[in-house]
C-alpha cells in the first residue's frame, strides 16, 4: 500500500455522496488530481474557511495550493461554467494559474447541446428523465456519432468555426423542425467561444502524457469521479442514468492511463440513500422519515437545487457497485444526518414477486420491494468525534453491520461538512 501512487475515489449510489467534501480532505495529500469524466452535471460541495464552493467543472482539490488539478479527456466541459467557477476562485483569493489544465481531447458542450437536452425532455413528458440539462447527453452523443468539437479545436479559431457551422446545421434543424424551438445564432456561438480560446489557451494540456509521466516521477494521483456507480451509462438504472462511466472502468479511457496504474481504490457512500431526478429508487422513503433526512441532510441538489428523494442505506446495493468496481473500502459520509433518529434501518434484501433475495439486481430495481433491518438510533451528536472509539457504540454497530453487508471496510468516515470532521481508519495507508 505504501507504494501507491493513484487512488480512484468514485461514488458508490445515484451520486451526490460527498465525494467533494473526501476529495477536498485527500487533496492534502496528493500531487495531482484528475477528473475523468462528466461536466457540470456534478455538483461537489466544499466547505471552506468561510467560503462554499460547489464544483461543477474544477476538480475538488484545487483548495490546496499545491495540488495541480486537470479535466481529463472523459470530461465534457461548458467552458461557461468553468469560467465562472473561475470566477469564484479569484474572488476567494485562490490563484489557480498553472495548477489547473484540460486535456486537449475533453469534449466541448456547446449552446445546441443544452437547448437540445432541455427539448428531449420536454418531449419526453413524464418519461423524461430528469436530467440536469447541462447538455450532457447531446454532448457525449456527438463524442460517440465522431462530430464533436474538442478543447483542443480551439486552437485554431477556422477548424473550430467550420466545425460548429457543420454542427449546427444539423442541430438548428432538429430543434426548429422536431421541436418547434427557435434556432442558434451561429455568429454568437462563433464570438463566444472564440472569446473563450483566448482565456483558456494556456490551460490546454496532454493529460495523458502529464499524468503518465506524473506516475513515473513518483507523484501521488487522485481520480476524481462524478455522478455514482449507479448512473454509470452501463452498470446503473438504464436509461436512468448519465452518459458517461463514473465506474473504475472509467478512469482508464477518461485520463489516457492503463489499468495497471490504478494502484488502489476508494467508494463514497452516503450513511443513507439519495437520489436525484427519476427512476427506481427500491429503499425511498415517501412520509416524514424522509422528510426528515432531506431536512437533516440538506438534501437539495448543488447543480440543478433540486430537492434529493431520501431512503435507508441499501446494503446490497452497495455490495453490488462496489463489487462491480472491486471495490474493498469505503469512505462513509453523513452519518450525523442520523445523529437524531431513534430507529435507523437498513435495507438487507428484497422481495421480487414472491421470492426473497439478499441481491441487488439492477434490471431489476423497479420491482425490488426493500426488507429491513432495525437498528437502535444513538440520539447524540456524532459531530465532534476525533476516532472510532469516541462514538456512541449504537453508531460503531450500525458501521460494523455495514462493513459486514457490503463486504467493504470503512477507510474514512464523514461526521460532518468541514475538512477536519473527518475519521480515518488506521488502515487507510495513504
Ligand atoms: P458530491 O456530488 O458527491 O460531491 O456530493 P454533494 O456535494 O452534491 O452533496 C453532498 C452534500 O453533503 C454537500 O452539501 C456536502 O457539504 C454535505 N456533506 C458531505 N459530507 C457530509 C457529512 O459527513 N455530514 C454532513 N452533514 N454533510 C456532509
Ligand atoms: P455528482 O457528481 C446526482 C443525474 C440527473 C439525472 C441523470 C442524468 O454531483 O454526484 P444528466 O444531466 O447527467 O444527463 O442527468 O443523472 N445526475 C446526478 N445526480 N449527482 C450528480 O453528480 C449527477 N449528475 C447527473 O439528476 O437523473
Ligand atoms: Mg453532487
Amino acid at each position: 500500500m505504501d507504494n501507491n501512487k493513484t487512488l480512484a475515489l468514485l461514488g458508490l449510489q445515484w451520486g451526490d455522496e460527498g465525494k467533494g467534501k473526501i476529495i477536498d480532505y485527500l487533496a492534502q495529500k496528493f500531487d495531482v488530481i484528475a477528473r475523468y469524466q462528466g461536466g457540470p452535471n456534478a455538483g461537489h460541495t466544499v466547505y471552506w474557511q468561510d467560503f462554499h464552493f460547489a464544483f461543477h467543472q474544477v476538480p475538488s482539490g484545487i483548495l490546496n495550493p499545491k495540488t495541480v488539478c486537470i479535466i481529463g479527456r472523459g470530461c465534457v466541459v461548458d467552458l461557461g461554467v468553468l469560467k465562472e467557477e473561475l470566477e469564484q476562485l479569484t474572488q476567494a483569493e485562490i490563484d489557480f494559474k498553472n495548477r489547473l489544465f484540460i486535456d486537449s481531447k475533453a469534449h466541448l458542450i456547446l449552446p445546441y447541446h443544452k437547448a437540445l437536452d432541455n427539448a428531449r425532455e420536454k418531449a419526453k413528458g413524464k418519461d423524461k428523465i430528469g436530467t440536469t440539462i447541462r447538455g450532457i447527453g447531446p454532448c457525449y452523443e456527438d463524442k460517440y456519432s465522431r462530430i464533436g468539437i474538442r478543447f483542443g479545436d480551439l486552437q485554431d479559431d477556422e477548424v473550430f468555426l467550420e466545425k460548429l457551422k457543420r454542427n449546427l446545421a444539423q442541430k438548428n434543424f432538429l430543434l426548429m423542425e422536431l421541436h418547434n424551438d427557435e434556432p442558434l445564432s451561429e455568429k454568437q456561438i462563433g464570438k463566444e467561444f472564440i472569446k473563450y480560446a483566448e482565456f483558456f489557451k494556456d490551460m490546454i494540456i496532454d493529460g495523458s502524457d502529464y499524468i503518465n509521466t506524473a506516475y513515473e516521477q513518483g507523484k501521488k494521483i487522485l481520480f476524481e469521479g462524478a455522478q455514482g456507480t449507479l448512473l454509470d451509462i452501463d452498470s446503473g438504472t438504464y436509461p436512468f442514468v448519465t452518459s458517461s462511466s463514473p465506474t473504475a472502468g472509467g478512469v482508464c479511457n477518461g485520463i489516457g492511463i492503463g489499468p495497471t496504474r490504478i494502484d488502489d481504490l476508494i467508494g463514497v457512500a452516503k450513511a443513507y440513500t439519495t437520489r436525484v431526478g427519476m427512476g427506481p429508487f427500491p429503499t425511498e422513503l415517501f412520509d416524514d422519515t424522509g422528510l426528515m433526512l432531506q431536512k437533516q441532510g440538506s438534501e437539495f441538489g448543488a447543480t440543478t437545487g433540486r430537492a434529493r428523494r431520501c431512503g435507508w442505506f441499501d446494503a446490497p446495493l452497495v455490495r453490488y457497485t462496489a463489487r462491480i468496481n472491486g471495490i474493498k473500502q469505503l469512505a462513509l459520509t453523513k452519518l450525523d444526518v442520523l445523529d437524531r433518529f431513534e430507529n435507523i434501518y437498513i435495507g438487507i434484501g428484497y422481495r421480487y414477486k414472491d421470492e426473497k433475495t439478499n441481491n441487488f439486481n439492477v434490471e431489476l430495481t423497479g420491482e425490488l420491494k426493500p426488507e429491513f433491518l432495525k437498528m437502535e438510533g444513538w440520539r447524540c451528536s456524532t459531530k465532534t468525534a476525533k476516532s472510532f472509539d469516541d462514538l456512541p457504540k449504537p453508531a460503531r454497530k450500525y458501521l460494523d453491520k455495514i462493513q459486514e453487508l457490503t463486504n467493504c471496510e470503512i477507510s474514512i468516515l464523514s461526521i460532518g461538512e468541514q475538512r477536519d470532521q473527518t475519521i480515518i481508519s488506521p488502515n487507510f495507508k495513504w
